[in-house]
């Protein structure tokens, strides 16, 4: 399963990418905003950072809901990088563009999906990515993990290539659930991959090692 952090944040993005781990990012208007990015030269400068930042695909999404605004603002955030991926949300315009960024060659992460319907939609058209929203699946009192398994499932038996982009995770359990369950990718806060790395036994353990450690010196 590949890793991607889910921010805007160049800190972390970079404290992820320090790790050697990371394999992408995502990011989404709340994410730019909360960065406080402001006017489309700060909006395309920042994804471009990010690119130079990570070799991987790079979520950037377009702000417009009609087939036309889909199209020329993602043909414009493809150009800024080769490593953007234009994201997309789920609602018809989407799908519309979705097929035609396909046949242009151009990556898309469909975005804002709750549903396998939605996820079989997504295929069809051609996403590289489909990113059920998982955290918000929990946060209604449904589990998200089980749309990630219901999705793996009908695209291995469709034989779909769109990749399954866990997201919306809220902790490391989610990171190992949709592993478990065979995500292809998963978009974590920095917080939810730092916390994989959390044992109480590995604390204990180490602070042993060190004690009796210095008794051998
Ligand atoms: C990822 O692509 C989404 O933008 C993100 O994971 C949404 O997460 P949230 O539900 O925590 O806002």
């Amino acid at each position: 399963m590949k890793f991607f952090i889910d921010t805007a944040n160049i800190d972390q993005i970079k404290e992820a990418q320090d790790l050697g781990i990371l394999d992408g990012v995502t990011t989404n208007p709340s994410l730019m905003a909360k960065e406080g990015i402001k006017g489309k030269d700060a909006i395309f400068k920042h994804y471009y950072t990010i690119c130079e930042i990570v070799d991987g695909p790079v979520s950037a999404e377009v702000l417009g809901t009609t087939y036309d605004s889909i199209m020329s603002e993602g043909e414009e955030l493809a150009a800024i990088h080769s490593n953007i991926v234009v994201k997309v949300p789920m609602i018809k315009d989407g799908i519309k563009a979705i097929k035609a960024f396909t046949a242009m060659g151009i990556r898309t992460n469909c975005t804002l999906v709750f549903s396998a319907g939605q996820a079989i939609l997504a295929a069809k058209a051609g996403a590289t990515f489909v990113s059920p929203f998982i955290g918000r699946i929990d946060d209604g009192s449904w589990d998200g993990v089980q749309l990630i398994e219901q999705i793996v499932d009908i695209y291995n038996a469709q034989g779909y290539l769109t990749e399954v982009l866990a997201a919306s995770i809220r902790n490391p359990l989610h990171i190992v659930r949709c592993a478990q369950a065979g995500a292809d990718v998963c978009t974590c806060p920095l917080s939810s991959i730092l916390g994989l790395l959390k044992h109480p036994l590995t604390d204990s353990g180490l602070q042993q090692f060190l004690k009796d450690a210095q008794a051998m010196q």
